[in-house]
């Protein structure tokens, strides 16, 4: 085995299902099916072995973890395991019922999504009638029930004039944190990039409203921006590195690095089903593969941020390359950075959009 920093997170992804169908969304085109996904106790023992791997915190997500109706006990499980937990909801089904289950067996956090700050709009975007009026009151629920409550609000050219209108929503949510990410263009959300990549005058507006909210707001409300690669000159460190800060575990129990990993060709992942979640982290060949610099390429190799970005995102990378060990083309200095051109110049406001599909 070699020897390598525990991860900080697991990221259960408990379910594919979801009864929204947002076109943004970041899980695969080949979503996991129902009778594929891990079932409570295997879920729980995942959890024991992250906490014996050294995480601290479990996120978790899907799809929509409400759909699983195992929930309660598995936030059980993890609260016994010692880990924080964070439910990634959509709330379009939290009740007040399950709220209070939900705390009461321990629940650290709820992190509730919203599609626009219109309820019409909202509606159309997330393929669900009435859905936003519920997530308001979930959130609602949620600051009754005492927990921490984080607005989460994926943005892009199609919702991105009501951004005032969503960071207002938080602040009267009451949301101890607001966290603003335009998409990132994985799964779902590539194959609808025309559709919603901004142009530039988009995004310097949208970071111009963050930047004067984080200053009118102080310390009463935390804002999370996270900002496109389509527009950058610098990759990000995704995942903080591939197999450094973060693993996920999909539906079917497949061990990764990150949520979109499997669009890679070639890697091999392991699935708890077969080995230990430390034997998946620490020996896996998949996990070995872009750890730390030795896989680098030029121009990468040798670059003064190869450790502050560690070669930007390998699914990005892949996704606009075709080749998985390419420097991201979000860098500048990659060969491959004209790309990100070609793709802002075909993006606009008539480009259809395809909305999820459904996990069944
Ligand atoms: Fe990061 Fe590679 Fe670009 Fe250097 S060349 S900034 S390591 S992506
Ligand atoms: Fe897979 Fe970035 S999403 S490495």
């Amino acid at each position: 085995m070699n020897a390598v920093s525990a991860p900080l997170a697991l990221l259960a992804e408990l379910t594919h299902r979801c009864p929204l169908s947002c076109a943004y969304c970041s899980n695969p085109l080949q979503l996991a099916q129902v009778a594929s996904e891990l079932d409570t106790e295997s879920w729980a023992r995942v959890f024991r072995e992250a906490a014996e791997l050294g995480c601290l915190q479990l996120h978790l997500s899907g799809g929509e973890p409400l759909l699983r109706r195992d929930l309660v006990p598995l936030v059980e499980a993890a609260v016994e395991a010692g880990l924080y937990t964070n439910l990634i909801t959509a709330a379009v089904t939290l009740d007040a019922k399950r709220i209070a289950a939900l705390r009461e067996a321990g629940l650290d956090h709820v992190q509730i999504s919203v599609q626009d700050a219109e309820a019409g709009r909202a509606d159309a975007q997330a393929g669900f009638p009435g859905g936003h009026v519920r997530k308001l009151a979930a959130a609602a629920l949620v600051r009754e029930a005492g927990l921490p409550l984080t607005i989460n609000a994926v943005v892009h050219r199609r919702n991105l004039p009501s951004l005032p209108g969503l960071i207002a929503l938080a602040e009267a949510a009451g949301a101890e944190r607001l966290e603003v990410a335009h998409v990132q263009y994985y799964g779902w959300a590539l194959a609808n990039r025309d559709a919603l990549l901004p142009d530039r005058a988009m995004l310097d507006r949208a970071t111009e409203q963050v930047e004067a909210a984080r200053a009118r707001l102080g310390g009463r409300m935390v804002i999370d921006y996270v900002v496109p690669d389509y527009h950058a000159t610098r990759p990000k460190p995704c995942m903080g590195g591939w197999g450094r800060r973060f693993i996920v575990v999909n539906p079917a129990g497949r061990v990764l690095p990150c949520h979109a990993a499997e669009s890679l060709p070639g890697l091999d992942f392991p699935n708890v089903r077969e080995t230990s979640l430390a034997e998946a982290w620490m020996g896996s060949d998949a996990f070995n593969r872009f750890r730390g610099t030795g896989w680098m390429p030029a121009p990468c190799r040798g670059c003064a941020l190869a450790e502050a970005d560690w070669g930007g995102c390998r699914c990005q990378a892949y996704a606009l390359t075709g080749e998985i060990d390419a420097t991201d083309p979000a860098c500048s200095l990659s060969p491959h950075h004209g790309v990100l051109a070609d793709a802002r110049a075909g993006a606009g406001d008539d480009a259809p959009l395809v909305h999820r599909a459904q996990a069944r």
